[in-house]
């Protein structure tokens, strides 16, 4: 079975070394031959376990002008490149393809669903911790879990014929209802992202502070709102006790949202809070919070995501 990978980031990189350590062929697209000279002088992925022992992945790597077919398909970049990547290979897929879109935020994912009808379409959150030393260089930071489940109509409910498992050293789990999953991580990610980003802090300050704890607990307030105008119940406990939780648990991270701030790298503001926003405004919601918190971060965000 043969993978392709659009999104060469940490992500990407432990499923391109894992598919690979499991025996799949596995292909990574890239963006330009300097990253594809990148990778040969790297000899392939070096990947780093949690115990710090390291092994290197001979993966191979194409243009994305490439024109051969392309059977299985996992987009691994950033939520705002979901759509222009599916769009940079579209003359690749057919109506066989397999395409399984892994990445924080909604609504990229019904808007591939709705550009390519003819794909199987499936969706993955993951609670795997990873992060890039240099390029292609993968340290695995722990160990967490993969949920995968059908989005689009073509897609069968269950993906055992698709993916392995094991695969390498990735647990992966079939949900029945990803969307919720993925209703889920927004929320988390709506509460701790933006006020971690814009306050410059750890995600244990949202628990240690009692200010920032206070606006996490009018933000997660809204954002439960939302969700149940949207016909979702998140957790089985208020979704402030479980952000306080997750930022507790994580408490010395640095939020990707922040990360990307530092890093002078767009945001993911607009497929997490944006998106809250945007169903606010349709089920007419009451979310100044989080509508301000948008502006904010598009504020302080000096790069702005490529179209
Ligand atoms: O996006 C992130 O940084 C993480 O998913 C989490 C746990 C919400 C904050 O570190």
């Amino acid at each position: 079975m043969h993978w392709h990978i659009l999104g060469a980031g940490a992500i990407g990189c432990i499923w391109a070394a894992q598919l690979y350590k499991s025996e799949h062929d596995v292909t990574l697209i890239l963006r330009s031959k300097e990253r594809l000279q990148q990778l040969s002088e790297s000899q392939g992925i070096i990947y780093q376990s949690t115990n710090g022992e390291t092994s290197t992945f001979n993966v191979g790597a194409e243009l994305a002008e490439n024109n051969t077919p392309i059977k299985n398909l996992l987009i691994c970049t950033k939520a705002y490149s979901t759509i222009s990547a599916l769009q940079s290979v579209a003359d690749r897929l057919s109506s066989d393809t397999n395409v399984v879109l892994l990445q924080n935020g909604l609504g990229p994912q019904q808007e591939a669903v709705k550009l390519f009808p003819e794909l199987s379409i499936w969706a993955a959150t993951t609670t795997d911790g990873a992060y890039l030393s240099a390029p292609y260089h993968v340290v695995r930071a722990g160990h967490g879990e993969t949920l995968i489940g059908a989005i689009s109509m073509k897609a069968q409910p269950s993906l055992d014929n698709i993916i392995p498992t094991p695969c390498g050293d990735l647990k992966i789990t079939t949900s029945e209802n990803i969307e919720h999953k993925l209703w889920c991580k927004v929320a988390i990610n709506a509460a701790i992202n933006p006020l971690t980003a814009l306050n410059n802090c750890k995600n244990g300050i949202l628990v240690s502070d009692t200010t920032l704890a206070n606006k996490m607990q009018k933000i997660c307030e809204e954002v439960e709102k939302i969700a149940a105008a949207c016909g979702q119940d998140l957790f089985d406990k208020p979704l402030y006790e479980m952000a306080r939780l997750i930022a507790s648990t994580t408490a010395e991270n640095y939020s990707s949202m922040l990360q990307d701030i530092k890093q002078n790298r767009p945001t993911e503001i607009e497929q997490i809070t944006g998106f809250l926003c945007q169903q606010a405004d349709k089920f007419e919601c009451h979310a100044p919070e989080n509508r301000m918190l948008l502006q904010q971060i598009k504020q302080l965000s000096s790069v702005t995501p490529p179209t």
